[in-house]
């Protein structure tokens, strides 16, 4: 009864798919569903992977079919769920069982979890998964964070089924307590910003320069070869490749332009805005997505201002420039989120090591890309370094940003709206801005509240000629 390596409770598609890749992989798994009628289902489905299985009844016949130290997975939803599947768990499991919460949790509820962990028992951790159904089942890339030894101890499992790059796993340890779901949200964060300035030159083709969706997807397949090879882009390609069975359009077009969340971009935005760092091609995305959701206003406002996008001429803006615009708009919102991490490593005391987050997205995770090898170079070089000052992607940006001006400036002549593409040129252009206008908000501030400014003279006196006329 005592022969798995590690038990995993909630059978929903991840979770089914997580416990058919461990069983592969060759360790003997035992899995609990809160529905016992789903957990003798998915042993009766697990085909050749059957045998590796044991499916149980109840949570005490779960812990007694595990070797003991015993880890469990929890593949619960985040929130609630996984606060009572712990205190579940908790009478029936030894001090030195673990218990790793492999869901989007909320990181802040990882440390707190983590901390109720080293006085109630068991030990927790908290891993960020990524790579969506396909991922689970095949390699995904993953993100620890807990105690040391304890990643050690189930680092075998989770390095044998993730992804693998060039052979090299793409699973680590990023640090203690909530480190690694808070590097999944940094993830998602990116994603989000990713997949909104896919959307937006989806948006230039199709309604500045007129392109059809087969057109789109031809592109994109293009761009697939060379610099922005990534799995977004290649899906993106694909979607937009792809018809409607029921109306025979392309199926881009049957699809209702509301896009939903889970809720893991927006708290990366929160997150960053707590640490005072910039990220604004993630905030931007996040916007967006709530934007897009509000049809009504949208139309509403459609209807005052007549339609914003408008066809461009021809000659306005060629697809070798959109795509440059695409290079320079993804470099700057890695380099965003990567700053966004090196911020919390030195708010939260957690030594989070970039080079290695950067090769752990290199395969597996929904952000993968061809790009992510040269950041994980440039992160090892210098960690400390913006990665847009990389002499790699600083020659990148040289190269592009010019095209992703000339974009955004169709875009805003067009109508187009290009919020990613165009904050991330606004932080580019704010980033190499010895001398910026914050001054005025120097003087503003002590105009109405005498709150002094900084000389660049050196000089101590606080204030301007203004003072004593403030409210
Ligand atoms: C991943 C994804 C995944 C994400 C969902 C939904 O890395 O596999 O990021 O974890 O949570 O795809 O995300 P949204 O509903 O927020 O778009």
């Amino acid at each position: 009864m005592t022969n798995s390596t590690i038990g995993l409770i909630g059978l929903g598609t991840m979770g089914a798919m997580l416990a058919l890749n461990i069983a592969e992989k060759g360790f003997p798994i035992a899995v609990w569903n809160r529905t016992t009628a789903v957990t003798h289902q998915f042993k009766a489905e697990a085909g050749a992977l059957a045998p590796m299985i044991t499916p149980t009844e109840t949570l005490a016949e779960l812990v007694a079919a595990i070797k003991p130290p015993r880890a469990i997975i929890l593949m619960v939803p985040a929130g609630e769920a996984v606060d009572q599947q712990i205190a579940a768990l908790r009478p029936l499991m030894a001090a030195d069982d673990l218990i790793i919460d492999a869901g989007n949790a909320l990181f802040h509820d990882t440390n707190r979890r983590s901390a109720d962990a080293q006085t109630l028992g068991p030990h927790f951790m908290g891993i960020g998964v990524s790579g969506g159904e396909e991922g689970a089942r095949h390699g995904p890339a993953i993100m620890g964070g807990g105690l040391r030894q304890d990643w050690d101890r189930v680092a075998p499992v989770l390095n044998a089924i993730a992804a693998k790059y060039q052979g090299v796993p793409c699973a680590d340890f990023m640090g203690p307590a909530g480190a690694g779901h808070f590097v999944k949200a940094v993830h998602n964060g990116i994603e989000y910003a990713d997949m909104q300035m896919i959307a937006e030159v989806y948006g230039v083709m199709r309604d500045g320069m007129g392109m059809t969706a087969a057109e789109i997807s031809q592109t994109l397949h293009g761009w697939n070869k060379g610099p922005l090879q990534s799995y977004l882009i290649e899906i993106s390609a694909e979607v937009a490749g792809a018809t409607d069975k029921h109306s025979g359009k392309p199926m881009l077009d049957m699809i209702l332009d509301r896009a939903g969340q889970k809720g893991t971009g927006r708290w990366t935005v929160i997150e960053a805005q707590h640490l005072a760092a910039t990220i604004p091609a993630i905030e931007a995305a996040v916007m967006a997505r709530n934007l897009s959701s509000r049809l009504p206003e949208r139309l509403a406002g459609q209807a005052v201002f007549g339609a914003a996008p408008q066809a461009m001429a021809k000659s306005t803006l060629t697809l070798a420039q959109l795509e440059q615009a695409m290079i320079a708009g993804k470099i700057l919102c890695y380099a965003q989120g990567f700053a966004l991490i090196s911020a919390a490593s030195a708010a939260f005391d957690w030594p989070m090591p970039l080079p290695e987050i950067a090769r752990v997205w290199r395969e597996g995770c929904i952000i993968r890309s061809s790009m992510l090898n040269d950041m994980a170079t440039a992160l090892t070089e210098d960690p400390a370094r913006n990665l847009m000052l990389a002499p790699f992607f600083a020659e990148h940006l040289k190269a592009t940003h010019g095209a992703l001006r000339q974009t955004i400036a169709a875009g805003a002549l067009h109508g187009l709206p290009l919020p990613a593409l165009a904050s991330g040129l606004a932080w580019f252009d704010m980033m190499r801005t010895g001398r910026s206008t914050a001054n005025m908000i120097q003087a503003q501030r002590d105009f109405f509240g005498a709150h002094g400014f900084e000389r660049i003279d050196g000089l101590d006196d606080k204030h301007g000629p203004w003072s004593g006329h403030g409210i």
